[in-house]
């Protein structure tokens, strides 16, 4: 991964391949923001209006490259736009230096080092800048596909831009290591998804999966449980089972917790970790298949929380629970109209073997139930109505709990991951009644994540605080790289739920 260093050297003295600069929308014309002053003085004090000349605007996400002047150690200078210069007094917000940071990095992939000479006042600057430059400097360049020795014919990138030099960072301020030290192990983890999400399905099934979690285990000092097929058959496991049984390759459940000596609340995080959805019986159409190897960006969240929480040493319990299967068609496969018997005695009639999440995520939110957490996040890539509503950016929440919808929703927002609270409107509950079983699987077509939400709810044990997090949209990006996030799996909602750990850490559950 890229490295990061605090430096104490001016923009103009630091030797590496480009020196980055943001640059903002003025009234009249791109303005040069601050931090970039050295720069600026090696071109004459007209750095501005050589960027203008080169048709830079400063619009958000915009980067333009030019040689630099005389007087600088490094070769190129990349202007990055922050958009609308602030209010006066107002510094730059932290989710535009961190996209600025993002794409500057992207536009240096393959390079050796960048000096960042971004506007940094503060440490909440220096940390935005870091993380999003370490965000968006990811790549990914694993597939090998199966067989083996494809490896590096098969390279598609130069690899990320390997050393970040923070320029007015501060390396002697314990504040600011310790910024730089969380902002490198987070992510660390948030790429760590991003990986298992690119992974594809013939490389990554539930058994990959679950052995990936007991070696991060094993390296950071967890805890871990793996329920295989035969565990999960005697647990009375139904739906993880009934989900995976038309797979060759068998489904795991796999408990991965952390633990702090001194923590005073516990929270179980649950991942939606389908390997591959291809709908099952109720097969998907050519058009909608070719992207559910990300089907397990919920377990990917998880996992990688926990594991950041660790890193961290943060003072409570999370209890990971990846709740892992391949939904494929075969004559061994889960019919729809069969029923299911689910873990906890539950019973499910499978009315559409496309909606599987629900299915897995019941049994292990039932079982995370037992241990009587403070609360339960479920976190899943659930449902293409929930992209409908708010579409590829935006992730919904869904509770049981009015003051945790409102905590989720905040903390999602300090770190810069659009969410939208949803409603559990009962009406939509006798919809999922079924005649032969307890449940079904689907109910009304209309609000279909909010019914997904519904089901899910059903699992939750009485008296504990829950809520839902649908990130089909914003798990898996289609198109073009944007500030930090990158094409293919975002890592959505690890950092959110980094947060609402460390805030349930300090006491602050809400
Ligand atoms: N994994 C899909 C949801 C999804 C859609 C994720 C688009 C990412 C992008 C889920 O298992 C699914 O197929 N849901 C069905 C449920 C329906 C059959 C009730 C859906 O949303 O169509
Ligand atoms: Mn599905
Ligand atoms: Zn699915």
């Amino acid at each position: 991964m890229t490295a990061l260093t605090l430096s104490t050297s001016s923009a103009a003295a630091l030797r590496a391949d480009a020196v980055v600069v943001g640059v903002a929308k003025g009234a009249k014309g791109p303005v040069v923001a601050v931090g970039a002053e050295a720069v600026d003085k090696a071109f004459g004090g007209k750095l501005a209006a050589v960027l203008e000349t080169l048709g830079a605007t400063g619009a958000e996400g915009e980067v333009t490259k030019l040689p630099a002047a005389s007087g600088l150690k490094a070769p190129v200078v990349l202007a990055v736009g922050l958009g609308e210069v602030p209010a006066k007094g107002d510094g730059y917000d932290a989710e535009t230096l961190r996209r600025a940071a993002g794409a500057a990095a992207r536009a240096l992939s393959g390079s050796k080092k960048g000096a960042f000479a971004l506007p940094i006042e503060d440490l909440a600057d220096a940390t935005a800048v870091a993380e999003g430059a370490l965000l968006g400097a990811y790549t990914y360049d694993k597939s090998n596909g199966n067989g083996g020795n494809a490896k590096d014919k098969n390279k598609k990138n130069n690899g990320p831009l390997a050393e970040v030099a923070l320029v007015g960072g501060k390396p002697r301020d314990k504040a600011y290591k310790a910024a730089v030290e969380r902002a490198t192990a987070l992510v660390a983890e948030v790429n760590r998804a991003r990986d298992l999400i690119n992974t594809p399905s013939n490389l990554l099934n539930p058994a990959v999966f679950a052995a990936e979690a007991v070696a991060a285990a094993k390296e950071h000092g967890l805890k871990t449980e793996v329920l295989d097929e035969k565990a999960l058959k005697k647990g009375g496991y139904g739906g993880i089972l009934g989900v995976g049984q038309g797979s060759e390759a068998p489904p795991r459940l796999v408990r991965i917790a952390y633990t702090h000596p001194k923590a005073e609340k516990t929270l179980a995080l649950v991942g939606k970790g389908i390997t591959y959805d291809s709908g099952g019986i109720s097969l998907k159409p050519a058009g909608h298949n070719e992207t559910m190897k990300c089907d397990m960006s919920g377990a990917a969240a998880v996992f990688a929380a926990v594991v950041t929480a660790a890193k961290l040493g943060l003072r409570v319990n999370l209890t990971g629970w990846l709740a892992l299967a391949e939904n494929m068609p075969s004559g061994s496969a889960t019919r729809p109209g069969d029923v299911l018997s689910m873990y906890g005695g539950k019973t499910v009639e499978v009315l559409n073997t496309d909606a599987e999440g629900r299915l897995v995520l019941a049994d292990a939110i039932t079982r995370a139930g037992e241990e009587k957490p403070d609360a339960i996040v479920d976190v899943a890539t659930l449902t293409g109505a929930m992209v409908l509503a708010l579409g590829n950016r935006t992730f919904g929440i869904m509770t049981n709990d009015e003051a945790f919808r409102t905590t989720l929703h905040e903390v999602a927002g300090e770190v810069g991951e659009p969410s939208w609270p949803m409603p559990l409107p009962d009406h939509l509950r006798k919809g999922i009644d079924s005649p032969v079983a307890d449940l079904a699987n689907m109910g009304e077509r209309m609000g279909g994540g909010l019914v997904a939400g519904i089901f899910l709810k059903e699992f939750v044990a009485d008296g504990i605080t829950w809520g839902h997090l649908d990130i089909a949209g914003p798990a898996f990006n289609e198109s073009g790289p944007f500030g930090y996030t990158p094409k293919g799996g975002t890592g959505a909602a690890v950092r959110t739920l980094v947060r609402l750990a460390e805030r349930t850490a300090d006491g602050d559950l809400g």
